[in-house]
């Protein structure tokens, strides 16, 4: 792959939706995910296989798996939280799946009701239950730089959980600034760290804009070569069980962005903004993401 190709892995139809007051049934979702196909965007987390009761709005996984067009060019992934998410999701014919082991203690607890060692524990095993099926796999690591609860987290933590999710055959580690805490400096220190023991091609960035700090975070990981982002679609997005976690670096910013810098994203970005436009009245809002306003304003002025 060309050092000048990014990777952009959509995560607007889970982590965009999972925290929206408006709930979309998963015909709906599959009109994005379709769009966001139509796009060419690489790579789109489309689904959780997470308890409906927990998070509502996630309700309909099966039916979004079964759904989906063939799109051989777009890497199709799930989230699961544990053994039972996981199992769901391989039946339901699940190619990639991500685990989403937290950095600390108190998030493991609100989010998926393990503690830390409990998480690591069921990750690996879900992992390795993947491999044995030939899913790929992601394994987040989950408030990466600072924890709602707990504060700053400390950098050994989570090289440890990396390489623990290595271990168990983890194709890809994400590192997730889930509330929008990190900056620029920290982005860069741990990503240092982590293309040193791991190298650059396994890693990727996940960041929450909450300080408008999101596209400078990439810059400093693409610094450290990394060249895969997850991002969503109109800034959408929040974890329901961290406070504080607002929306997610918006794709149209971001794709934008690293077609500025020269880097090749293979993004239709005018089909990006139609798809920010779907999802504002799907919606009923206005969402986030900078870039989208500006092709409104180029395409009426041409
Ligand atoms: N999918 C669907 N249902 C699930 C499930 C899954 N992955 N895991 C558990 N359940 C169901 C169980 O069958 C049980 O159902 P019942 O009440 O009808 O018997 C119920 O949930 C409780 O099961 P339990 O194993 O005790 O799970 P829990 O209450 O400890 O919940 C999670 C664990 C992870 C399923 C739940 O906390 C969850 O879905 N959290 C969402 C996490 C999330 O999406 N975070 C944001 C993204 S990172
Ligand atoms: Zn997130």
């Amino acid at each position: 792959m060309s050092s000048d190709f990014v990777f952009i892995n959509e995560v607007g139809p889970r982590d965009g939706l999972q925290n929206q007051k408006t709930i979309l049934d998963s015909s709906d979702r599959l009109k994005l995910i379709n769009h966001l196909i139509d796009a060419n965007i690489p790579g789109i987390e489309v689904a959780s296989f997470v308890n409906p009761k927990a998070v509502p709005a996630m309700q309909g996984a099966h039916e979004i798996m079964q759904g989906l067009v063939d799109a051989d060019e777009c890497e199709i992934s799930v989230l699961v939280p544990n053994l039972k998410g996981y199992e769901l999701a391989r039946d339901a014919g699940a190619k990639i799946i991500s685990v989403v082991p937290s950095a600390t203690e108190t998030m493991n607890q609100k989010n998926i009701n393990m503690s830390l060692n409990e998480t690591i524990t069921s990750s690996c095993n879900i992992l390795e239950e993947a491999k044995s099926s030939s899913i790929k796999t992601r394994a987040y690591v989950a408030v990466a730089w600072e924890c709602p609860y707990e504060g700053k987290v400390d950098s050994k933590v989570v090289l440890d959980i990396a390489n623990q999710m290595l271990l168990s055959g983890a194709d890809e580690i994400i590192l997730a600034d889930t509330i929008g805490a990190a900056n620029p400096s920290s982005v860069g220190l741990l990503f240092k760290s982590c293309v040193n023991e791991f190298g650059h091609e396994i890693l990727s960035g996940h960041f929450h804009d909450t300080r408008a700090l999101a596209l400078a975070n990439v810059c400093a990981a693409l610094n450290e070569g990394v060249r895969k982002f997850d991002s969503c679609i109109g800034g959408l997005g929040g974890c329901p069980f961290a406070p504080g976690a607002a929306g997610n670096l918006a794709t149209e910013d971001l794709a934008n962005m690293l077609d500025q810098m020269g880097y090749v994203t293979n993004i239709d970005l005018n089909k990006l903004s139609e798809i920010v436009l779907f999802c504002e009245e799907q919606l009923q809002a206005s969402l986030g993401g900078r870039m989208s306003a500006w092709l409104k304003k180029t395409n009426k002025a041409s």
